[in-house]
């Protein structure tokens, strides 16, 4: 453990820490040592880019990054573990959005009533969510399940919520916006074969229609989601590239999204993908707050948070009892279950606003209500 060392570069920067002179003094020595350590390492790094620009360009982007959010971390407030170059970094918190009573229960196939909805939503504020997502906009005959969506935003408008709901389209939104939801959000693949059998368009026609829904929803003052589903793979066409995620993002970009969601649709995304693909976007857009959306068909969705943690992504989406998966993403999992997200974040010193004990019983109770989640194959489609 010698090795290791934990370095506060809010106390050691600031010098606002109480105690004694020579004690700063000393505080401020090591991170200056580890500091020179800290570029000796990197310094390798840097150099193994251009070498290596030729092999992958994910690669090279990833090490650039890291090299980068290394630089930019030291200035902000945060610990970070270092051991043998390696650089772990631990916010002060992160935010978590529940979107189980949308994203958990979209895909239940006995129709839940909007009585069992409210008291998941209820049990989900008492819990102490900021923001949950709770209904969709969509066609019924495509969700039947969220074909109470009216009733679910006024039930949110009485609990004096900050929720989201998807809205597809046009029709979506005015739906929306008239039931006076706070915060919409539209989504769209990066694979077209996705889009076509989700929202019955390519990828180029959605993302053209989509600018009206932005526009209107701007004009209104209402927060804007963007998700991009199949971030990383789809059931359909199988691995998604970089540029295909970019088009997408670029799109919600210049529409002035709010956030901007990566999702995880069918759960076969892993640790270095996702940081590498996290850190390729915030390099590109600097601008832009990212979310991360994880479904954990392969079990890897705690270890790919991790990897976004590392990425600097510090909003992440989970769905109570790990409800959850697309209609029209076969074999999908549900999304990395909430209980499991606070309980991680929690023991590693990260606050997340929640109480663990309230979500875990809100858990129970979402679990009660599926029918589905214990026959999902642990292995996925
Ligand atoms: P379409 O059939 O192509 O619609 O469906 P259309 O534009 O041709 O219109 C046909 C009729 O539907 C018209 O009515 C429209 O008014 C009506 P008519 O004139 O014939 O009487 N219509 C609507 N009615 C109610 N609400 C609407 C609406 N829009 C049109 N919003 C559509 C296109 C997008 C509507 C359909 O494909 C749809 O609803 N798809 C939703 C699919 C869905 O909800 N999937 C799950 C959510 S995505 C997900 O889970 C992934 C995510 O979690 C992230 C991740 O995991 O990566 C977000
Ligand atoms: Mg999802």
């Amino acid at each position: 453990m010698d090795a290791i060392h934990w370095i506060d570069p809010h106390a050691a920067v600031s010098g606002t820490r109480k105690g004694c002179k020579s004690t700063q003094l000393y505080l401020l020595v090591r991170v200056w040592i580890s500091h020179q350590f800290f570029v000796l390492a990197n310094v390798g790094a840097y150099f193994g880019i251009l070498n290596e620009e030729h092999k992958g360009i994910e690669d090279s982007w990833c090490s650039r990054m890291r090299y980068n959010q290394h630089k930019r971390t030291a200035r902000e407030q945060g610990v970070w573990l270092h051991h043998g170059g390696i650089y772990m970094e631990f916010p002060q918190s992160v935010e978590l959005i529940d979107v189980g009573p949308r994203d958990g229960l979209q895909n239940e196939p006995i129709p839940i009533s909007l009585t069992q909805k409210k008291e998941l939503i209820l049990r989900l504020a008492q819990a102490g969510y900021k923001r949950i997502e709770t209904a969709s906009f969509v066609h019924p005959k495509w969700v039947p399940q969220m074909a109470d969506a009216e009733a679910v935003a006024e039930y949110c408008n009485e609990l004096g919520l900050t929720y989201l709901a998807l809205t597809p389209n046009e029709r979506g939104l005015e739906r929306a916006m008239a039931a006076q939801v706070p915060q919409v959000a539209v989504f769209i693949g990066a694979s077209s074969p996705f889009n076509q059998k989700n929202i019955n368009r390519t990828t180029d026609e959605a993302l053209h229609e989509v600018a009206s829904v932005f526009a209107k929803a701007k004009a209104n003052g209402v927060f804007v989601r963007g998700y991009v589903s199949t971030a990383f793979s789809c059931p359909y066409q199988g691995k998604v590239s970089f540029p295909e995620v970019q088009h997408v993002v670029d799109r919600f970009v210049q529409l002035g999204a709010d956030e901007i969601d990566i999702g995880d649709t069918d759960g076969h995304a892993n640790p270095r993908g996702v940081y590498e693909r996290f850190a390729r976007l915030q390099e590109l857009y600097p601008q832009t707050v990212f979310v991360a959306h994880f479904h954990d068909t392969w079990k890897m969705a705690l270890a790919n948070t991790l990897a976004a943690l590392q990425a600097g992504i510090r909003k992440f989406d989970g769905s109570v009892g790990g409800l959850g998966g697309c209609p029209y993403s076969p074999g999908a999992s549900g999304n990395v279950a909430t209980e499991d997200l606070v309980r991680m974040f929690t023991e590693m010193g990260v606050d997340t606003g929640l109480s663990l004990p309230a979500v875990k019983e809100a858990a129970q109770f979402a679990t009660s209500l599926s029918s589905r989640l214990n026959t999902c194959s642990a292995n996925g489609g």
